[in-house]
């Protein structure tokens, strides 16, 4: 990196799979000071160049191909396309060829070859940096059309991430760990990466589902190969295991000798996921909460500070030191216990948490701490019970929460509207048995157009796919004659997402047209 000019505040973008040398770029990256981004694999190019157009990376580092169970991932061709959109392009791009995939060709001038690389590298000095020095930015979704780059102070995450390892975790140094995510992900950043190896404990890498690879004893082989002490892991991969296995049959064959924790994370876990997970692994299962802006959980059950491990069912866990959560009402004010409100976090926030976003401070204020004086909006309505033990139930914003992936409803929205046939359309969360919720659109058609319904409905799904990418997890919508929308032009989310779920809804006094709801619920019906 350094020979290529890239320098202590240079930013450089990691586009990557599940492996080992993901890990060493990161780690490079904080060596030498370098500020990395990691873009998920499953976002397609269009989000990648929004990203790295606004990162502005002196280099990207890529692999010739990911693993997916269907398919290959060709990152090539999906940073080539992002590149021919970008403004700002990288001095070199850094390819690393994996092993039995197929080599790529390199583009000469531009890209550099791993393994020549790593041949001809030197080792150099870690560089000194102010505990406030990014680590990184890391893009998140939350507000249409933004990019949102959570920007990681270094000092302060090393800190909280080695505490929480023992405190949250109630690890050892030299246990085996696995957070079972995606190095893209915050929880990828900090418990794949930095907090395991901060606190000297052995991290797992799995380049693999928890089911189709090859099969739903897959989390079950990994946790007795490596003789995992603690697991983390989403609510959405334990319903996927049980969907297929419901007793866990092929999980039964394996022995887990030192595993003794389990925890999740990412979205709401239902009760019935979380007894089965405890009846099925035979351990402690405990639901924390947190979010890509705090870096860590916000709430949990602090087994290493003495908490329970039998909370009660349906909670996220009390506040982690550091943190202050109060419910406010839309007044402001706090409201009694086991009502309904607005998740806030009194300020400061504690070391670990971001420091703003990438080059939108303006945006970072206002987004966060305007709403609420004083404290940290985290955008996630809950309440909490006497006992000070937080359940969060919903997000406030555009945010929806795919498999435990956060996915803007606007962003989509932007992207079906570039249709030639769509007037207008609201995108908002179905609920679904495997992913929690998966993305639905209700689209209204420009006067005149002939298409049959089925095809646009096809062909704003490709678009979404090659736009946004798999992961948003895309296939469903809807043709209406008109959307519900508030006075001020706003989609009433939370009410249109229950009406999508068949759930029981309110229609708030600031909707405009109330009959649009019960037109909804009719071709509902019919389809
Ligand atoms: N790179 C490229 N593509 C990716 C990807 C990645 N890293 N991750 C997902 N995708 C693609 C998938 O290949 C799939 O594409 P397809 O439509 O061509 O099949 C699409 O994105 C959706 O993927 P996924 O969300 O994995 O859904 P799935 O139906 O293939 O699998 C589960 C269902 C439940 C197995 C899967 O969602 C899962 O493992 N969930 C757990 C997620 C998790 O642990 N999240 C924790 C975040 S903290
Ligand atoms: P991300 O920033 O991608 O980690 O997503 C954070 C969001 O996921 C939060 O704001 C919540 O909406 C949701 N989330 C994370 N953990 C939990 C949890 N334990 N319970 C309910 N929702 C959660």
């Amino acid at each position: 990196m350094i020979k290529h000019g890239v320098k202590k505040g240079d930013r450089v973008v990691i586009y990557m799979p599940m492996i080992p040398q993901t890990l060493y770029c990161m780690l490079a990256c904080a060596r030498i000071g370098a500020i990395h981004s990691l873009i998920f694999g499953g976002f397609a190019s269009k989000e990648l160049s929004v990203r790295i157009d606004h990162a502005k990376p002196k280099l990207i580092v890529t692999a010739s191909f990911g693993v997916e169970p269907k398919r290959k991932v060709e990152y090539i061709s999906l940073l080539e396309a992002a590149l021919a959109r970008v403004q700002s392009k990288p001095h070199k791009v850094l390819i690393y060829q994996r092993p039995n995939l197929g080599h790529v060709p390199l583009t000469k001038g531009r890209d550099l070859d791993w393994e020549e690389e790593l041949a001809k590298a030197q080792c150099s000095e870690c560089v000194s940096v102010p505990s406030d020095h990014p680590l990184y930015i890391l893009y998140t979704s939350g507000t249409t059309g933004l990019p949102k780059g959570v920007v990681r102070p270094t000092g302060g995450y090393a800190v909280m991430l080695n505490w929480t390892m023992s405190a949250v975790y109630g690890l050892k140094p030299g246990e085996v760990w696995w957070a079972a995510s995606d190095l893209g992900w915050v929880v990828g950043h900090s418990y794949i990466c930095y907090g395991p190896l901060l606190h000297g404990n052995t991290t797992v890498l799995y380049e693999g589902k928890p089911v189709g690879t090859p099969d739903a004893g897959a989390y079950f082989r990994v946790l007795a190969e490596n003789e995992v002490a603690a697991f983390f892991t989403s609510p959405t991969a334990i319903r996927a295991i049980r969907q297929q296995d419901p007793e866990a049959a092929l999980g039964k064959q394996y022995l887990l000798k030192r595993f003794r924790m389990m925890f999740v994370a990412g979205e709401h876990c239902d009760v019935d996921t979380l007894e089965w997970s405890k009846r099925v692994f035979k351990v402690p299962v405990l639901d924390h909460w947190w979010q890509t802006e705090s870096g860590s959980a916000i709430t949990a059950s602090c087994i290493g500070l003495g908490n329970s491990t039998t909370p009660p069912p349906g909670q996220a866990g009390k506040p982690v030191p550091g943190y202050n959560v109060m419910i406010l009402d839309e007044n402001k004010k706090p409201v009694k216990a086991k009502t309904l409100g607005n998740i806030v976090v009194k300020l400061p926030l504690p070391p670990g948490a971001f420091s703003g976003l990438w080059e939108n401070q303006e945006i970072f204020q206002k987004l966060y701490f305007q709403k609420f004086p004083g404290y940290y909006d985290t955008m996630d309505a809950g309440y909490m019970d006497e006992d000070g033990y937080l359940y969060v139930l919903s997000r406030a914003d555009d945010v929806i929460n795919v498999a435990g992936h956060r996915i803007s409803a606007g962003a989509i929205e932007e992207c079906i509207l570039f249709h030639p046939a769509v007037a207008d359309c609201a995108v908002v969360g179905q609920e679904d048995p495997l992913k929690g919720h998966v993305p639905f659109a209700l689209c209204v058609l420009k006067q005149g157009i002939k298409t049959q319904e089925s095809k646009i409905l096809e062909e704003i799904v490709e678009r979404v796919r090659t736009n946004i990418g798999p992961v948003a997890a895309f296939q469903k919508g809807m043709f209406v004659t008109q959307l519900p929308k508030t006075r001020s032009g706003k989609i009433p989310r939370s009410a249109l997402s229950a009406l999508i779920s068949g759930k029981p809804y309110k229609i708030t006094p600031t909707i405009e047209d109330a009959s649009v709801f019960k037109h909804i619920e009719e071709l509902l019906k019919k389809n």
